[in-house]
């Protein structure tokens, strides 16, 4: 059968190859100590009042067994959402619950968006480097993702200025808060010099913030979609999957009113609608606990995490010229070691060799080819005892491969 004769251009030539499930898949079949997985730490799931809620909901006469009439979410959900982000200060005035839309997980909030939004041939600003999942999902629909540097404290202004001085730009996606891959959170200035661009230029914002609830640092700044007031340009994404678990597959998204009502249409289209036993489950769960503790609990963990890993790699693997970063909160660390020219190269050397596992910062970046040098590392599972194994293999990588590189120079 000639299948890409019936495929059709979307199908044929959009669809990308998750490089991320390349790796992780080669890691487990070498069994390799992992500092690759952007995922939560298994022991922090609340597996026990997560059945207790799950059971309540089970045993309860609420309407979990026919098809949700609901179509944008369990309505509790999305008040309890609209009550909790409002009294952390990250709303503005004119939401309401009506603005909050349930997702099967912010991928699907991303996926949806861009079905209402983006055309082939439109142009879009991401940040570079950004997560590469969201980028496929963005390249799917035929747009063009320009990068705008990054920097610890945010995109590069200048940069995107320039940028946008000889382009017209539909919309900018941002992970403002420990960013996937860097772990950098944008500051609040900047956040609002961006917010100026964006109204200057008439382009969307797109804030995609799983992370913010994973901070060391005490309060990591406010929100774009707070920031904008009156202005309903932002469009805010939020998930339970870092901070309850990522196989529940929830989120949500905050957007204007007309835009939840495109969100509702394309849902419909798709999957009809969500689990009510799901999404009841969570409201019971999230309610019944003590969230702040529960928060702090993740917070304090990932802290020791980061920490562990952090003073085994200064031991182990900056000796061998590896440069890294210091996040304020989320699952990483951001670094680079000038002297590779390859870092794909050099994962699959170091899983295949020391049976250690890392991200090669270059699947990141909106344009091949940069970012060579640049390495992402997951301290989310990885506890102290195997950051030490983990930055010794590392280490020990980086030396044999500084030796095949110079025997074997690309
Ligand atoms: C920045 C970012 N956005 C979205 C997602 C997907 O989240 P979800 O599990 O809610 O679909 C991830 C997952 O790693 C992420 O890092």
């Amino acid at each position: 059968m000639d299948w890409p004769g019936r495929f059709n251009d979307c199908t044929n030539n959009r669809l990308e190859d998750s490089e991320i499930a390349a790796i992780m898949k080669v890691s487990a079949a070498e069994k390799a100590l992992s500092l690759a997985a952007g995922e939560p730490f298994g022991a922090l799931y609340p597996v026990g009042p997560l059945q207790e809620s799950f059971n309540r909901v089970l045993s309860s006469d609420l309407p979990i067994w026919g098809y949700s009439n609901t179509r944008a979410g369990v309505a509790g959900l999305c008040v309890w959402i609209a009550e909790w982000m409002r009294g952390d200060g990250l709303l503005p005035e004119w939401v309401t619950s009506d603005n909050v839309f349930i997702t099967n997980g912010s991928q699907e909030g991303l996926s949806l968006l861009a079905e209402c939004f983006l055309e082939p041939g439109d142009t879009i600003l991401v940040e570079s480097p950004s997560y590469p999942e969201a980028l496929g999902v963005f390249r799917k629909s035929g747009v063009k993702c320009l990068g705008v540097p990054l920097l610890a404290d945010g995109p590069d202004i200048e940069a995107m200025e320039t940028t946008l001085a000889g382009q017209k730009v539909k919309m900018f996606y941002t992970i403002p808060t420990f960013q996937n891959p860097t772990g950098f959170t944008t500051s609040d200035e900047k956040k609002r010099k961006i917010l100026d661009l964006a109204k200057k230029h008439d382009f969307l914002i797109i804030e995609d913030d799983p992370y913010r609830n994973l901070s060391f640092v005490g309060f990591p700044g406010g929100t774009y979609i707070h920031a904008a007031g009156d202005d309903e340009r932002v469009i805010y994404l939020g998930s339970f999957s870092k901070i309850i678990a990522p196989g529940l597959r929830c989120g949500w998204v905050v957007s204007s009113g007309e835009v939840t009502e495109k969100l509702v249409k394309h849902r419909v289209m798709g999957t009809l609608c969500l689990p009510e036993l799901l999404q009841n489950a969570i409201l019971d769960f999230v309610t019944g606990i003590d969230l702040t503790r529960h928060l702090k609990r993740l917070s304090d963990t990932y802290r020791q995490h980061r920490d562990a890993l952090l003073s085994s790699l200064r031991e182990h693997a900056c000796p061998e010229g590896l440069e890294i970063t210091t996040p304020g909160g989320g699952f990483f660390l951001w670094g680079r070691v000038p002297w590779i020219r390859d870092m794909g190269r050099f994962a699959y050397f170091a899983i295949r060799n020391e049976k250690v596992a890392i991200m090669p910062g270059d699947i990141f970046f909106p344009q091949r080819g940069q970012g060579i040098d640049t390495i992402r590392l997951s301290f989310s599972k990885v506890i102290p005892s195997m950051a030490e194994e983990g930055a010794k293999r590392l280490g020990e990588a980086l030396g044999k491969f500084r030796t095949a590189q110079e025997e074997r120079p690309l």
